[in-house]
């Protein structure tokens, strides 16, 4: 792939319901910075393109707060996640060669972990997503009883951003659609869709923010 052309889709489209604070999640401040315009940050210098998702009714107050973020278009997001990425794969250039997919929830990914998932993809393969390790043991609980203890030495937890073949990533979602399957990050439909999707290490402070515990760490992080 020679002067491969990246297009970047950040997902801001959530209600953030577990958060409970109303507004729109992406649009909350984390050290002063919206966390959709950290997360168009960590991806946007990598991306010829960028595409986010906004809720319904919030578009204008997304795209206001990314006026200093450069060239965005904006792209209003469905009910659910995959439902979003599906919104902005329609605003995404056909003429791209990998698509890279955040989450505004995420805002502290560093624009180094945005390269590395596309130099894999860049280096042939066809979707790369960056996994940390679980701390803890694992149990699979049913019924308020552990059934058993996993072997934690193979799970993982997904991060992003992801990167995939564009052509690969819209097959997934065109073959999800059609299945009415509905998954909670790209690399699962891409698996599911049977392709492979290479791990790179992720990292420790890209955490998620989803609970009011997550934001308040996210206060003390440095
Ligand atoms: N997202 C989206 N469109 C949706 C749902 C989620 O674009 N319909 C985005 C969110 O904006 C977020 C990312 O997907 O950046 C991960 O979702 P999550 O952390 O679950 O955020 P919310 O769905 O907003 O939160 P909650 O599930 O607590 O309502
Ligand atoms: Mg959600």
């Amino acid at each position: 792939m020679g002067e491969p052309r990246v297009s970047a889709i950040v997902l801001a489209a959530g209600s953030g319901s577990r958060l409970g604070t109303g507004a729109p999640k992406a649009l909350l401040a984390v050290g002063g910075v919206p966390m959709v315009v950290r997360a168009v940050r960590s991806v946007a210098v990598l991306a010829t393109e960028v595409v986010v998702a906004a809720p319904a009714g919030s578009e204008e107050r997304v795209r206001d707060s990314l006026v200093s973020a450069g060239e965005v278009r904006i792209v209003t997001g469905g009910p659910t996640r995959q439902a979003s990425v599906r919104a902005a794969l329609e605003a995404v250039s056909l003429g791209c060669d990998v698509i890279v997919v955040h989450d505004a929830a995420r805002p502290f990914a560093t624009t180094e972990l945005t390269a590395t998932v596309i130099s894999v993809v860049v280096g042939g393969d066809e979707g790369a997503v960056p996994v940390v390790a679980i701390p803890d043991t694992v149990k699979r609980v049913r019924g308020g009883q552990v059934v058993a203890t996993e072997d934690r030495s193979e799970l993982g937890l997904a991060q992003t951003p992801q990167a995939f073949r564009a052509s690969v990533l819209r097959e997934a979602h065109a073959r999800a659609e059609a299945a009415g399957l509905d998954l909670t990050d790209d690399a699962a439909l891409v698996e599911w869709a049977g392709h492979r999707v290479a791990v790179v290490p992720g990292e420790p402070g890209n955490f998620k923010i989803t609970t009011v515990a997550d934001l308040e760490r996210a206060g003390t992080h440095g």
